[in-house]
């Protein structure tokens, strides 16, 4: 089976089997399976966060468990429920038609709805888990469906248990997603905030959920490349985090460093920044390079091998090391 069309970096790769999962019963037949049950199994969504620079000797389970619904209207939240196999702007999209924001800022993110809770979807001063209520898995040895509340996803930045200790061990089949009543907007992301000033937006006249749906669609199509166009996996390193030492060096040697103070003291960088200042945004090694208007998204400029992509991401790597002593990690899931 051919990888190729099932990659949004649109990366060559083959696998020996692959498996439509459109219900959490097609998990458990092929747990029960006497050949498939045995061998390594590997389960893709959108595959819009994946790298693959080989073929896969496993049975690609593809997960397209379908399903939009509001489960429980409460006082202070609704929660909806979404397939994992729907497209996760899909859900956004449907979310606002009931007349339910909360999940705007999250607007135009590649995948489907099972792999947001994997990496912790982020974007424009909201994750993933600042809506996540629930969600439904099955696990992959014993064929058992289990439900994960918020602490046992150990939620963290592009992270979550999926990559952690239950990773390849669980197919997400469907995920519940928290919306507080009443809808607030979040417009700390400094983008958002430009949006709101452009618009005339001041204290105590706040937009609308689908209007911050809007600037976000806006904002996203404007620096980030349209993986239908341009191949390409979004963020391809995950932003440094640092100390305040180490920040306020590099600081005192770049005085334009893009800093983030966080919760704990420390310092979130941003990579993109980082890349951009090495020199990087717009070079290209082979087919693969680096976006003309966001550093931090690698992108296939046609025929990219899997292998060309790495070979240009430790090019970067070095050089970032080089400069600034930063180790950069890379964001999708490398196969
Ligand atoms: N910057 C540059 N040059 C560049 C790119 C960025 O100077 O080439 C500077 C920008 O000027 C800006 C700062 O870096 O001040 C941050 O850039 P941006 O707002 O584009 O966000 P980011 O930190 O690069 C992160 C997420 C994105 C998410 C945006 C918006 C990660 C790894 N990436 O990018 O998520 O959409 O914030 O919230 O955290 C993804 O994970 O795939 C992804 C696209």
């Amino acid at each position: 089976v051919n990888l190729q069309d099932c990659n949004t970096f649109g990366l060559p790769a083959v696998a020996a089997t692959l498996v439509h999962i459109e219900e959490a019963a097609d998990v458990r037949r092929v747990v029960d399976h006497p050949e498939l049950g045995r061998s390594p199994k590997f389960i893709l969504g959108g595959g819009s966060n994946i790298v693959f620079t080989r073929d896969l000797a496993a049975t690609v389970l593809k997960v397209e468990i379908r399903g939009l619904r509001i489960v429980e209207e409460r006082a202070d939240a609704v929660i909806v429920e979404a397939g994992a196999g729907e497209r996760w702007h899909d859900l956004v999209a449907w979310t606002l038609d009931q007349g339910l924001g909360g999940l705007e800022n999250l607007a135009l993110i590649p995948g489907t709805v099972g792999a947001a809770p994997v990496q912790n979807i982020g974007a424009y001063g909201l994750e993933l888990a600042d809506r996540f209520d629930s969600l439904d898995a099955v696990d992959l040895v014993s064929g058992r469906a289990i439900t994960l509340d918020r602490m046992r996803c150990r939620f963290g930045y592009r992270d979550s248990v999926f990559k952690q200790d239950l990773a390849g061990k669980s197919v997400i089949t469907r995920v519940r997603l928290r919306l507080p009543r009443p809808w607030r907007p979040v417009l700390e992301y400094l983008d958002l905030q430009r949006k709101c000033e452009d618009a005339g937006f001041i204290e105590g006249r706040l937009p609308s959920a689908r209007q911050v749906f809007d600037w976000v669609c806006e904002i996203r199509r404007a620096k980030l490349p349209d993986p239908a166009v341009i191949g390409n996996a979004g963020s391809f390193f995950k932003n440094p985090v640092v100390t305040p030492e180490q920040c306020r060096d590099i600081i005192a040697r770049d005085p334009h460093l893009v800093h983030y103070p966080m919760a704990d003291g420390q310092f979130k960088l941003a990579a993109g920044w980082l890349i951009d200042a090495c020199g990087w945004k717009g070079k290209s090694v082979g087919a693969a390079g680096v976006y003309e208007r966001q550093a931090l998204v690698l992108v296939n400029r046609g025929g990219a091998r899997g292998g060309e992509v790495m070979t240009l991401a430790r090019a970067i790597q070095e050089s970032v090391y080089g400069r600034f002593g930063i180790r950069l990690e890379p964001e999708p899931i490398v196969i």
